[in-house]
């Protein structure tokens, strides 16, 4: 720092948009974002999010055609997350490895039409599980290594029906390692792993739970998701993650763990995601609709936060429509 006059003029490089944009060091584009998006049983389906304004449930014709816009818009990848009714959910999440379920009959139809896109898929239990909890649950606890072949082949079961990158979401341990030689042992090994390295148990996934119905019966999910006062112990999972064969890893939340986002991007070299979770959506689209703040605006600063604290992509709510906003 010691070169700079003290009459150094800072606001020289701020002077007009053409100044502001040779100097920027940080920029979103399309092609930073997953879409993640939520599917149901069907046809002609949309289905509007409560908490979420502007998310809907889409049936499969409908999410086909909604994916094909965003294809267009530039985003190169989706995130699917079925919409089960009770009926289908077990404690063993049975419908989870159904070749003919909800989720397979989705991916095979968006890789028919958009065989182009990216298409992850999440594994973890909730939104199959009758107990509403990411692991098998037993006498009230959330069993580690029993879940772990349900995990497995939940994600042999996407990959068979052609997903190109598998996300376990359930922080069970040992489950990156455990994926990856199911999916191997399957023929798979062309199938990415995503982890969700680093997921703390948030206030923030309130939205999305009920997007879903998959908030816990009974407990919460604090002995599995980080607790939010752990820095380093981001890192850990992360360092395991990668040793258990995970091409890329994810934080989650991401506003509120921009420092976690930054401390991984600085120690590893692999792709780091971040997820922008239902909740952190939803405020901002609360505030907006209430007209205390510019949503648009303020969307695309927190996004912008979040790639400038390290992240290579990020799954967004917002994707569509910031990416929109970029293009004008
Ligand atoms: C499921 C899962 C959750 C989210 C993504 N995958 C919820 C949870 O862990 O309870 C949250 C995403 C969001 O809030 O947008 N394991």
């Amino acid at each position: 720092m010691d070169g700079f006059p003290l009459n150094d003029r800072p606001r020289r490089n701020r002077r007009n948009a053409a100044m502001r944009a040779l100097v920027r060091e940080t920029r979103l584009h399309p092609s930073d974002f997953v879409w993640p998006v939520f599917v149901v049983e069907g046809e002609g389906e949309r289905q509007p999010v409560e908490a979420m304004p502007g998310c809907e449930r889409y049936s499969v014709d409908v999410l086909v055609e909604e994916a094909r816009v965003a294809f267009e818009l530039g985003i190169p990848a989706v995130a699917l997350f079925p919409a089960l009714t009770d009926d289908v959910k077990d404690s063993v999440a049975t419908e989870s490895t159904r070749a003919d379920g909800l989720l397979q009959r989705t991916i095979r139809r968006l890789k028919m039409a958009l065989p182009e896109m990216i298409v992850i898929t999440d594994v973890a239990m909730d939104p199959y599980s009758s107990d509403g909890h990411d692991g098998l649950v037993k006498d009230g606890e959330i069993l580690n290594d029993e879940t772990l072949p349900i995990l497995a082949a939940m994600a042999v079961s996407q990959a068979e029906a052609g997903a190109d990158i598998v996300a376990p979401s359930d922080m069970m341990d040992g489950r990156v390692g455990y994926i990856r030689d199911a999916l191997d042992a399957a023929g798979h090994d062309g199938v990415g792993i995503l982890s969700y390295a680093a997921k703390y148990a948030s206030a923030f996934y309130g939205p999305f739970r009920s997007a879903l119905d998959s908030a816990p019966k009974e407990g919460d999910k604090k002995t599995y998701q980080m607790d939010g006062g752990n820095r380093r112990e981001a890192l850990r999972e992360v360092d395991l993650d990668i040793r258990e064969g995970a091409d890329m890893v994810m934080v989650k939340p991401a506003l509120a763990y921009l420092d976690i986002i930054s401390d991984i991007s600085a120690a590893v070299d692999i792709p780091v995601a971040a997820y922008h979770v239902s909740g952190e959506y939803a405020m901002i689209k609360a505030a907006g609709e209430r007209g205390w703040l510019d949503a648009d605006a303020a969307m695309q600063e927190c996004l912008l936060s979040i790639k400038r604290a390290g992240a290579d992509f990020i799954l967004t709510y917002a994707a569509r429509d910031v990416a929109r906003t970029l293009q004008a």
